[in-house]
């Protein structure tokens, strides 16, 4: 007999495999996966890998140079870039950089919506690695890999508008019917999966680190929480950015469900919570650059 996650991994592929023009990373993107994680590639290999795709090269240096790092002089190459902030900085600076320009030439996106989208997606990616400083086991390394979820842990939302349209229209109607049923609710009864599914499934294709895919797949999932710390690390920043969102001054309330749990599993406790929300404020304020790329407005 076929178990749920069976059931849900054969409908997501049946649905999936009729998406023919999913997004796809730059050339160089797979190239630089490929190496990454050799631990005998020097930070040289990777700069001359990067510094073959000119324009993921300048959008690098552009977040690199942006008032988020505060670096006081102008970096004007990658490998400078790595020798300051580190090669694992820089990985999700080039796995960032490739996600916003894949989606920002989708016109099937609304502007307001696409907006509003990126700047939860920033805000979940920087108090995920907020969260990561704050674990005592944690390292920059589970910081940058943190980063790279929370900036794409809610992505299969996009896939979801752009590439299954009738599917979405359905989703929408049902949401405004159902006012208490929660958001991955809807979706699943519709789909029989939901954005998590869908954005696990596209950074598979992607080759994105089995970690960051797990993550993905398990924002939501309550039974995948003690398991897995980067799915833990991003349902909590999930909810901490959601405290935290005022969209044109109207707060959006939050519509999937919390689990406490993960407090006791990420080892940490409640009383953090406004010291992390003070910090993500004050990295928030120097997010512009990041937005307006995600935006394809630089
Ligand atoms: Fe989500
Ligand atoms: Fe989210």
């Amino acid at each position: 007999m076929q178990t749920t996650a069976e059931t849900t991994e054969k409908k997501l592929k049946i649905i999936v495999d009729k998406i023919h023009n999913l997004p796809t990373p730059p050339i160089v993107f797979t190239q630089i996966t490929k190496v990454i994680n050799n631990p005998d590639t020097s930070a040289y290999e990777i700069g001359g890998i990067i510094a073959e795709d000119p324009a993921l090269t300048a959008k690098v240096l552009k977040l690199t140079n942006s008032s988020f790092y505060g670096i006081p002089r102008t970096i004007t190459n990658v490998k400078q870039a790595i020798v300051i902030l580190g090669l694992d900085a820089i990985k999700s600076l080039v796995i960032s950089a490739s996600v916003f320009d894949a989606f920002s030439k989708n016109k099937a996106l609304d502007t307001e919506y696409l907006e509003n989208f990126w700047r939860h997606s920033l805000s979940v990616a920087f108090m995920a690695k907020i969260i990561s400083r704050f674990r005592k086991t944690s390292n920059l390394q589970e910081a940058e890999i943190a980063f790279s979820g929370g900036l794409l842990h809610d992505i299969g939302k996009l896939i979801l508008i752009s590439h299954l349209p009738d599917e979405y229209l359905k989703i929408k109607a049902l949401q405004e019917k159902e006012s208490s049923m929660s958001e991955i609710d809807i979706e699943s009864s519709v789909l029989q999966f939901n954005h998590a599914h869908l954005g696990s499934y596209m950074a598979g294709k992607w080759n994105l680190p089995e970690e960051i895919c797990d993550a993905i797949m398990n924002h939501h999932s309550k039974k995948a929480l003690p398991n897995g710390i980067l799915a833990a690390v991003i349902h909590l920043a999930d909810y901490l950015a959601h405290k935290n969102e005022l969209y044109d001054g109207k707060k959006i309330e939050r519509k999937n469900p919390f689990y406490e749990s993960v407090w006791t599993t990420l080892g940490m406790d409640i009383s953090s919570t406004d010291q992390m929300l003070e910090m993500l404020r004050s990295e928030y304020a120097k997010a512009e650059t990041f937005l307006k790329m995600a935006q394809g407005m630089s």
